[in-house]
């Protein structure tokens, strides 16, 4: 069984918005929000697919090797790829209640870790999906990474409380969520966040804090400024705000002003282990991958996840392979074609 095979098997498992399209390319669910589409005139995460595809690899096939090794290591771990399964949360609400949080991320967090990986698992406004994303962490030796929404203080402690007792590896918090209608208006809201409540979040965690929704310079430096271990450059695949530009247009700029001196994540639209290459290549220290992973779930809860990796990883080590890269250290900008905005 390939990865067309489980999405052919999701298909009439994922709800009336997602088609289970033999591209996820945010086309046919464009701005069904519940469902998983884009704010707005839904075109955000359409555009982010297609700048990856305007990223063109250059092949360099005359090397001293023919090796080539995916390891990549984060905040002590060790995983098979430099890519994480993305946070989706209410998937009941956005695709079917064939699963739910709980049951979703149990599969998701638990197939992720067996392929090689890590999964973050989301948030949402029912306090169980915390305590039960934690619970498929702690059960999976804390190689998960549980997603905070941006909520009050109070309330990002009681949860990094869960956190701590999961014995995860790291936490992230989607500061851009503070664009989800649903949780502006919710009692108590959650919304963005001062440079000093980060602060507070990454002292009070004692964990590396990965921040999620980056899309400019001035926001890396402020996460930089926080204390962030890391960010993922994110428009959080166009569900939070209409007409901004690609997360592929916005990350080299990001990388060249932090130097290294934060890990950087990136994600939306990133489909195939090419597109994982070029993400590294303009700079990316690993990549996030969110909606497939749902198609994989719902259609083969068992096997879907680790084809879907495996495909993806292959497909990453073929391009290393032939475009002159031996380990991911190796990959740079020089090995594409880099996006006109
Ligand atoms: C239905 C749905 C729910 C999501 N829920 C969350 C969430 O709870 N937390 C979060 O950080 N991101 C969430 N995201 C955003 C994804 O993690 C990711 O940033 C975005 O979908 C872009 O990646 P993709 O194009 O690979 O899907 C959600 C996305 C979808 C489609």
């Amino acid at each position: 069984m390939n990865f067309q095979d489980v999405l052919q098997k999701s298909k009439g498992h994922m709800g009336p918005w997602c088609k289970s399209c033999p591209i996820c390319n945010g086309k046919a669910c464009a701005n069904h929000i519940p469902g998983p589409g884009a704010k707005g005139t839904g075109t955000v995460a359409i555009r982010n697919y297609d700048a990856w595809q305007n990223v063109f690899v250059k092949m360099d096939t005359i090397s001293e090797t023919n090796e080539v090794d995916t390891t990549f290591q984060l905040f002590g771990k060790t995983f098979k790829y430099p890519i994480f399964a993305g946070p989706v949360g209410a998937v009941d609400m956005h695709y079917s209640n064939e699963l739910n949080d709980t049951t979703y991320n149990d599969l998701l967090v638990r197939h992720a870790k067996e392929a090689g990986i890590a999964a973050f698992t989301g948030d949402g406004m029912d306090d169980q999906i915390m305590i039960s994303a934690t619970r498929s962490i702690k059960e999976n030796e804390g190689i998960g990474i549980a997603t905070i929404k941006p909520w009050p203080l109070e309330i990002v402690k009681e949860k990094l409380d869960l956190v701590k007792e999961s014995g995860g590896f790291a936490f992230a918090m989607d500061i851009d969520a503070a664009g989800l209608p649903f949780l502006r208006s919710f009692v108590p809201p959650a919304g963005r966040k001062s440079v000093e409540e980060l602060r507070k979040i990454k002292e009070e965690s004692n964990l590396p804090f990965i921040i999620k929704g980056v899309m400019s310079v001035e926001g890396a430096k402020k996460a930089m400024l926080a204390g962030a271990d890391a960010i993922v450059v994110s428009n959080h695949g166009g569900r939070v705000q209409d007409g901004t530009p690609s997360t592929a247009s916005v990350l080299p700029e990001i990388v060249d002003a932090i130097q290294g001196k934060m890990k950087i994540f990136v994600d939306g639209g990133i489909r195939s282990g090419t597109d994982v290459f070029k993400a590294l290549a303009l700079g990316a220290d690993g990549v996030l991958i969110a909606r497939p992973f749902v198609n994989a779930v719902y259609g083969d809860h068992e096997e879907g996840v680790g084809i879907l990796v495996r495909e993806l990883g292959n497909e990453l080590a073929e391009t290393m392979r032939m475009c002159g890269a031996s380990d991911l250290a190796s990959i740079n900008r020089s090995m594409v074609e880099t996006p006109k905005r």
